[in-house]
């Protein structure tokens, strides 16, 4: 079978790694892709919002799955238009994608379906938000309701820091992602992530990563798309992976299901795991982005058989999902100056003396300048490596990385550390 994956990133190229691994993968093709997908398949020039040329080109080359990355060809309807034509396609609906692409929406649904979640008020102006400001206690979490690359969220210490944070948001620093604005209630504990594979009706647990939000070591500085990752994310142990998936997967998915909007696709909860019991932070609609290239690197199934049993609604027909015990752990290589403006163009070296360690180097953010590999995003790199421990996964990745020539970037120094403590290790 042809398979058209969309997307450019590390999550991107982890999934054409695995998806090219697949006997049932004729020719990949990935659009846009990068240096690093390039191994696996042939890049085409074919944009995502272009609903019509992105049909075309799948009844032109007999594709029999489309794979979407990122969150924004979700939002925009994509899954719908592919859908629509007969095209079997891994990601959800316009409306199931709300999940990621309206907190507000994925807050009332927590309340309709009794989900665990913070407590929160929608506003839609600022005489609203100061209004319902008042009952909350501090810091209390202001959130732009639409996507926000990551960005639109402040954990206010002060009342006049959440109100400032609220002229901000409904004068237009977020655009149209904050034309509504929701508080919620700040919640205290360890942070953690789980993935399940959703057909609308079935549900298979995929796996839980912890990631690293903050730029620089110990968790400091601004927040990025994330610096780091491991998997499996220990602290969630067996008996809360599982009160995650009757309290909160699963009421999610039933109640989607009920009211007309099946999500199918992965299903990523951002959890955090309170003295309370786990509650949902936020859904994302895809894959997360490095946690993708840890699961992959763990995965033993096939992944074209487990995504199409999604795309088809037969995921019922499959029995769970195999994952490597050994731990992976994935170390982001970041261009200076990220998360502001990263540097472009510096030169990288060294992936093949990284990959013969026996790491894996996915590529987030490269391109090709005169035929040399150069730096072309906020993230570059992501080395990824596997080992009896996290502890193991964390000198394997960093051995890799000490072989890799980056003059530009820049990484942190400490992935996998709340792991590595509770191994005993550090
Ligand atoms: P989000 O973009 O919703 O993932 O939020 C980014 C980060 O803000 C999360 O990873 C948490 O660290 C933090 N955060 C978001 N909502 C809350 C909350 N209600 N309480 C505490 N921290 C939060
Ligand atoms: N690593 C966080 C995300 O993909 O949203």
């Amino acid at each position: 079978m042809n398979i058209l994956l969309l997307g450019s990133g590390g999550r991107e190229h982890a999934l054409a790694w695995k998806l090219a691994q697949s006997p049932a993968c004729d020719t990949l093709f990935a659009a846009p892709g990068n240096p690093g997908i390039a191994q696996h398949g042939q890049l085409v020039d074919l944009a995502a919002t272009d609903h019509a040329a992105v049909l075309a080109f799948c009844s032109e080359h007999a594709i029999g799955l489309v794979v979407i990355g990122p969150e924004a060809p979700l939002v925009d309807g994509l899954a719908d238009s592919l859908r629509g034509a007969g095209v079997p396609v891994f990601g959800p609906s316009r409306v199931a994608a709300q999940l990621e692409g309206s907190k507000g929406f994925t807050k009332d649904l927590c309340r309709r379906a009794n989900i665990p979640t913070a407590g929160y008020a929608r506003v839609t102006n600022k005489a609203e938000a100061q209004a319902a400001l008042a009952p909350f206690g501090l810091p209390v979490v202001i959130k732009a309701d639409g996507l926000a690359a990551g960005k639109g969220v402040i954990i206010a210490m002060t009342h006049a820091e959440a109100e400032a944070a609220i002229e901000d948001m409904f004068s237009g620093s977020f655009g149209d992602a904050g034309a509504e604005v929701v508080i919620e209630e700040f919640m205290t504990g360890e942070e953690a992530s789980f993935f399940a594979l959703t057909d609308g009706t079935s549900i298979l647990p995929l796996g839980s990563a912890q990631d690293h939000k903050r730029v620089g070591d110990g968790d400091t500085g601004p927040n990025t798309g994330g610096m780091g990752a491991y998997s499996p994310a220990r602290v969630l142990t067996p008996a809360l992976e599982a009160q995650v998936i009757e309290e909160i997967i699963r009421p999610t998915v039933a109640a989607m299901a009920a009211e007309g909007m099946p999500y199918s696709g992965v299903l990523y909860a951002g959890l955090m795991l309170t003295p309370t019991g786990p509650k949902l932070i936020e859904y994302n609609a895809r894959f997360g982005d490095p946690e993708c290239q840890v699961l992959m690197m763990r995965l033993e199934d096939d992944l074209v058989a487990l995504l199409l049993a999604v795309a088809q609604g037969r995921l019922a027909e499959l029995g769970s999902v195999t994952l490597s015990a050994d731990p992976a752990l994935t170390i982001v290589m970041a261009a200076n100056g990220y998360p502001g403006t990263p540097e472009k163009g510096g030169a990288i070296a060294g992936i093949s003396e990284a990959e013969a360690t026996g790491a894996k180097v996915f590529h987030a953010g490269t391109a090709l300048a005169d035929g040399e590999l150069v730096a072309n995003g906020g993230r570059v790199l992501n080395v990824t490596a596997k080992g009896p421990s996290v502890q193991a996964a964390q000198a394997a990745a960093y051995a890799a990385l000490d072989a890799v020539t980056f003059p530009s970037g820049f990484y942190r120094r400490d992935i996998g550390w709340r792991e590595v403590e509770r191994e005993g290790g550090a």
